[in-house]
């Protein structure tokens, strides 16, 4: 007791002297807490995280644009803070967008040197709707280059590095975001996902995220492509952060421009997913185990994950829950990718997208032309992985009237109510399995093999990603690579499958950040001019890449 008081005693006096924000596994909490009751301006929170980016960047680069009007809002901010008039829900807090969210204050770029100086007039509706909570945007993170695959190098923004082991990419699309998250460069940052993208960053960099209900959050503004498997989310450190961000996402609600958000049920209208927090108990719960989402052929990239996956159902035993073996053999991955439709909707909601009169600055106006080399200037701004071209190729000459959509699209219907009857006469409350049956691929490799996300990317079911362990350490990975793990579960339940990802995230404590970000960053002024002619600072491709001839 009598120590405790000395302890906070001296805090207070280390805060009332310095004044300084610490960023490193900073949470919403905190940042209220500091800028409330702490003496600390959104400017110095703001400060905090942009000092981090300028001098700890290079180990991962995770960040394509800083955002010239982030100081400004700041400023901004402490003006309402200081007449007590401080509102919202993410008031102050610091967000990174993946850099194909639309803003109108820094290109959007999907990575794509192409897309380099592409602006659109306005913010995507989620982005506007952050900014309304009082979130500041501190600029944009590294991706897959147009959200494509899961390397998450891309021609503008280079290789994005793993911030646990720099051999190895930190998962994607969504890595930069991942990896920036990962080493407290905000407190959280959005995502995108097609098949993968809001999980593989998360199971990579020890962080949790929602890839909520397709039709939850508008994707109006977000650079698309997929109509059927496209959606967006939040990636954090915490489940609570999670919920916080999830709430101000999903706030938009219908929108006619996405008539996807026409399928929000009543039920989920207005829904405060922070209440799911503590609502839950592990205990009586039954867990479907996707047997067939592992690989168990014994090697140093597999085992970690199934050691990591076995001790967590050890675990959930214990605590009362059942773990129910699922073998039915719908739950394939190899026969569900089948019915993967991208190839079939990317080029005209690309079309749609590039096309559009509210997007402005210099940029291809259609898929065919982003890719194509043979017009003058125009050469060479596309990444090339030996197997996209075969993806591109493919889009190209595909679309929605090609005779194999609708009856794709009628097996992805077959495939919902198969998860829907097994949810039932098991008895379940949510599916789990490794994210990805394999550690993160190194750096360098043709694709982000082994992952297990087309199973919600086809039924637009929600899943939420939680930290479940870390590979044995090694002189590359020196506190080992990051393991997560997806909870499945029915449409539109996402209060109940974050409850039960914050009863995990308690019963687990997984989560630790990456030796390096662990530095004590100077907190340093920012000049508009500083703000403004930031660039990723290791923006290079690795060498089995090349810069596109198609
Ligand atoms: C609050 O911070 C300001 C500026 O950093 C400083 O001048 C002031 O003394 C601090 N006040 C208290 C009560 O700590
Ligand atoms: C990053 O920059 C710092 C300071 O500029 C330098 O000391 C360090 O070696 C760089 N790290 C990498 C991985 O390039
Ligand atoms: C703060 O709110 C008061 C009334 O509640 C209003 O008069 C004042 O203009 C507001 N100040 C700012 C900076 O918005
Ligand atoms: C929903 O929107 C998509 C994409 O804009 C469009 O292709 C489709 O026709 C719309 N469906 C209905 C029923 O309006
Ligand atoms: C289904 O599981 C729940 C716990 O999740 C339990 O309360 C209920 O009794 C079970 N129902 C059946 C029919 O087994
Ligand atoms: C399973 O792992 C082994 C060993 O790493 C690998 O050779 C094999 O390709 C993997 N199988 C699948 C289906 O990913
Ligand atoms: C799945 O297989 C395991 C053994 O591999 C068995 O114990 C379990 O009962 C099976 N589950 C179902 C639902 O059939
Ligand atoms: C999964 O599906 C693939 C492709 O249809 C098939 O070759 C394979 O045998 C299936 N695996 C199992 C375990 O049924
Ligand atoms: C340029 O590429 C387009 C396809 O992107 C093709 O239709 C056209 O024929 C090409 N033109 C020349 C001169 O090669
Ligand atoms: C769509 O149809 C075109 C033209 O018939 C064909 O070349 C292409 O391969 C088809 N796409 C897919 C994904 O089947």
């Amino acid at each position: 007791m009598y120590l405790s008081i000395l302890f906070s005693f001296f805090l207070c006096l280390a805060s009332a002297q310095s004044a300084s924000f610490d960023a490193r596994e900073a949470t919403i909490e905190s940042v209220h807490n500091s800028i409330f009751n702490g003496n600390i301006s959104c400017r110095d929170v703001a400060l905090s995280f942009l000092s981090r980016i300028e001098v700890l960047n290079n180990r991962t680069n995770a960040i394509i644009s800083l955002d010239p009007t982030a100081l400004a809002t700041a400023d901004r901010l402490d003006a309402l803070l200081s007449s007590s008039n401080a509102t919202g829900s993410l008031f102050c807090i610091p967000v990174l967008l993946k850099d194909n969210y639309n803003t109108a204050s820094t290109p959007t770029t999907a990575g794509n040197l192409a897309l380099g100086q592409s602006r659109p007039s306005a913010d995507a509706p989620v982005v506007a709707a952050l900014k309304n909570a009082g979130a500041i945007i501190l600029g944009k993170a590294n991706l897959h280059e147009l959200a494509l695959e899961g390397l998450s190098v891309s021609s503008l923004g280079g290789q994005t590095f793993n911030p646990y082991d720099s051999t190895r990419t930190p998962g994607g699309s969504s890595g930069g975001s991942g990896a920036a998250v990962a080493a407290s460069f905000s407190v959280f940052a959005t995502g995108t996902d097609t098949v993968n993208s809001l999980r593989s960053p998360p199971s990579a960099n020890s962080l949790f995220s929602i890839r909520p209900t397709r039709g939850l959050i508008t994707r109006r503004g977000i650079v698309p492509i997929s109509y059927t498997q496209d959606v967006v989310g939040p990636i954090a450190r915490t489940i609570k952060d999670v919920a916080a961000a999830l709430n101000v996402m999903a706030s938009v609600g219908f929108d006619a421009e996405d008539n996807a958000t026409a399928l929000i049920p009543p039920s989920s209208k207005g829904v405060d997913y922070t209440e799911s927090i503590g609502s839950e108990s592990l205990s009586g719960l039954r867990f479907g185990l996707l047997t067939s989402f592992f690989n168990r052929t014994s090697s140093s990239e597999n085992d970690p994950v199934n050691d990591a996956m076995d001790k967590t159902v050890a675990r959930l035993r214990a605590e009362g829950a059942t773990i129910v073996p699922i073998n039915e053999t719908i739950f394939n991955v190899t026969a569900i990718a089948v019915n993967d439709v991208q190839r079939l909707e990317y080029r005209e909601a690309m079309d749609a997208y590039l096309s559009s009169p509210s997007l402005g600055g210099q940029h291809p106006s259609h898929l065919s032309e982003l890719y194509s080399t043979n017009s003058s200037g125009k050469g060479g701004r596309f990444l090339v992985i030996p197997g996209q071209y075969e993806y591109v190729n493919t889009a190209l000459i595909s679309s929605t009237s090609n005779a194999t959509y609708s009856s794709t699209l009628s097996k992805i219907q077959d495939l919902k109510q198969a998860v829907a009857d097994s949810f039932t006469r098991n008895n379940l409350t949510a599916l789990l399995y490794p994210e990805q049956r394999n550690l993160v691929v190194k750096i360098g490799s043709p694709s982000q093999a082994g992952r297990n996300g087309i199973l919600a990317a086809l039924t637009g079911s929600p899943v939420v990603t939680v930290p479940i362990g870390f590979s044995p350490p090694t002189n590359d990975a020196p506190i080992g690579v990051p393991i997560g793990m997806e909870i499945f579960g029915r449409p539109w339940e996402e209060s109940k499958l974050l409850g039960i990802g914050w009863e995990m995230e308690k019963l687990f404590q997984i989560r630790k950040p990456p030796i390096w970000a662990e530095e004590v960053v100077e907190v340093t002024e920012f000049s508009q001019e500083k703000l403004e002619a930031f660039k990723p600072n290791r923006g290079n491709i690795p060498g089995v890449y090349s810069l596109g001839t198609l």
